[in-house]
């Protein structure tokens, strides 16, 4: 199975993120119920290795925090936009937890993630690039900024991808302290 670590997001604002999905042509933007925050992407792992990571990631001890999703940007260059997201603002104990969960995956097994993390949380892929109209799409969400929301669990993800695209499953919730 195809695994990842992520903070899942308040209802309240999923609909708030969802009102800034419009206005990108060639966007491929992310359904509702599947936005989240990816804390560290594994891939493929067979049934033990991911009991390992489980166990692994049950012995994390992390305090609850109040995290503020803000701005928006892209991954990509000038010839292929990969993706349009919504940014975090700066925040020590994300960081914390993310460094934790990195830690009890490598305990766990798994290769390291040389990449640095980048938090976010992904509104759209692209197949065509938007042109002059992401600039106007960057000028009319800069100031976005959500009410902080309270982060008191992660989540180990499944992703099983289909033609219609990725289906996502918690296959288990682990609470913050
Ligand atoms: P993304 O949102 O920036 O695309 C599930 O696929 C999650 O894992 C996504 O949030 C995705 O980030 C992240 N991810 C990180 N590295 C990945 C990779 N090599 N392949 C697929 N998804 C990856």
């Amino acid at each position: 199975m195809r695994l990842f670590v992520a903070l899942s997001l308040p209802d309240d604002l999923r609909d708030s993120l969802s009102g800034l999905a419009c206005g990108l042509p060639g966007a491929r933007w992310v359904a509702p119920e599947n936005l989240h925050l990816t804390l560290r992407f594994i891939g493929e792992v067979d049934g033990d290795e991911a009991e390992d990571i489980d166990a692994a990631l049950s012995g994390i001890r992390c305090r609850r925090f109040a995290l503020t999703l803000a701005g928006v940007g892209d991954f990509g260059d000038d010839r292929r936009l990969r993706s349009v997201w919504v940014g975090v603002e700066p925040n020590e104990m994300l960081e914390r937890l993310q460094s934790k969960v990195e830690q009890a995956v490598r305990r766990a097994g798994q290769p390291p993630e040389k990449r640095k993390f980048k938090p976010h949380v992904t509104l759209a892929r692209f197949k065509s690039h938007p042109g002059g109209r992401l600039e106007d799409y960057f000028t009319q969400r800069s100031l976005f900024r959500a009410p902080p929301f309270e982060v008191a669990a992660f989540t180990l993800y499944s992703s099983f991808l289909s033609h219609e695209g990725a289906i996502y499953s918690p296959e288990a919730v682990y609470s913050l302290d």
